[in-house]
């Protein structure tokens, strides 16, 4: 058996909720699956900036280990939200691995890069500390981050 491969969790952005111009209710656009920016518009179609605020959002893996094929749970925990972009990473790298499946109500599974290797939200309805569920790849890859 494989030795376990360590998980952990980076909070890359959180973009806070939006009543500008343009929106993506339906889930995160893919361009963002690269940069995890969604490229949300102002009034004066700038695009909007990453907030430098400390988050109020954490990213908490169920597990600190996984191992080949196995599956870890990570939750979205804070106040009410309603758009994300999740994605387990290799650190420094922007390739998704893995994959995501049992998609909560208001999620939906995305292909970014492969299918299922990201989540995002499938509708704005208001969302709450979601609990998502991961397949890691086979073989292992490292240790990975949940972005
Ligand atoms: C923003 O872009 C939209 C769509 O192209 C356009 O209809 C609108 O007039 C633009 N608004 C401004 C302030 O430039
Ligand atoms: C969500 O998690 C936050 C932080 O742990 C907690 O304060 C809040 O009560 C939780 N909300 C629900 C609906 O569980
Ligand atoms: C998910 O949505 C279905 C259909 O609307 C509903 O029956 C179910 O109770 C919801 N589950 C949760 C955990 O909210």
């Amino acid at each position: 058996m494989a030795a376990p491969q360590v998980v952990s969790a980076v909070l890359f952005l959180v973009v806070s909720l939006f009543t500008g111009c343009e929106g993506f209710g339906s889930g995160a656009p893919s361009g963002a699956c690269t940069t995890m920016q969604p490229g949300h518009l102002d009034s004066n179609n700038a695009t909007v900036s990453a907030q430098t605020s400390t988050s109020p959002y954490s990213i908490v893996p169920g597990a600190t280990t996984y191992t080949a094929g196995g599956t870890v749970s990570v939750e979205i925990r804070g106040p009410v939200f309603r758009g994300f972009l999740l994605q387990a990473r290799r650190p420094g790298m922007t390739t998704p691995v893995g994959s995501f499946s049992d998609a909560p109500n208001n999620t939906k599974l995305t292909t970014c890069t492969t299918a299922a290797s990201s989540m995002t939200h499938a509708n704005t309805e208001a969302k709450e500390n979601i609990t998502l569920t991961w397949t890691a790849p086979s073989p292992a890859v490292g240790n990975v981050q949940f972005v």
